[in-house]
């Protein structure tokens, strides 16, 4: 991640401050998880970290947007607003209840996702496939890497995103006990 990526962030959320509806596989599926702690990976206005706050999960909300930080911190006791490049961010082992990683992609984290979550906890990953860029994931990725884990739901499928069609996949996963 470079200072541009986080300029270029940085003005989308100056820009729109608006509160936005949670992702609705975190909504179908948020059932799954214990309370307990929660991690919201590249948090962006905190739209997924509101939700699962409301849900009675302490959540620690990872952006490297300063602005987006800054808008979500204060706003719910239960979420911790932290404002890290997770290039070099390290999950903590053993901690959550439940990972969710939305509209962002780092395959870096695969492994400490693996290790971060409690035994029982939930995955639950939305994304982007593109088999020619590198930050995208490619078709069944998911499933590999986290072959390890009880699968709960997968599915590509083209979604339209700002005027525009994207091959998304949706993916929920338990860690095995
Ligand atoms: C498409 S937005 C998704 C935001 C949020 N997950 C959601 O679904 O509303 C992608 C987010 O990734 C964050 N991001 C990009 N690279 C990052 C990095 N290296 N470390 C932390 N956050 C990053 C951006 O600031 C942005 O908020």
């Amino acid at each position: 991640m470079t200072e541009q990526d986080r300029e270029k962030w940085n003005l989308k959320y100056l820009k729109n401050r608006k509160n936005s509806d949670p992702s609705e596989i975190l909504e179908k599926y948020i059932f799954l998880a214990s309370r307990g702690n929660a991690l919201d990976l590249a948090c962006g206005n905190g739209r997924n970290s509101r939700f699962l706050a409301q849900k009675g999960f302490q959540v620690d909300a990872v952006d490297i947007s300063n602005i987006a930080i800054n808008n979500l911190a204060g706003q719910d006791p239960r979420i911790n607003a932290i404002c890290q490049d997770i290039d070099t961010w390290q999950i903590p082992q053993d901690r959550y209840q439940i990972i969710i990683n939305i509209r962002f992609m780092d395959r870096r984290l695969f492994p400490m996702i693996q290790k971060g979550l409690k035994p029982g906890g939930i995955l639950i990953f939305e994304s982007f496939i593109d088999k020619k860029k590198e930050y995208c994931l490619t078709p069944n990725e998911l499933l590999k890497a986290f072959e390890s884990f009880h699968v709960v739901y997968y599915e590509e499928k083209k979604v339209e995103h700002s005027d525009k069609f994207d091959q998304s996949v949706y993916f929920v996963a338990i860690k095995k006990v």
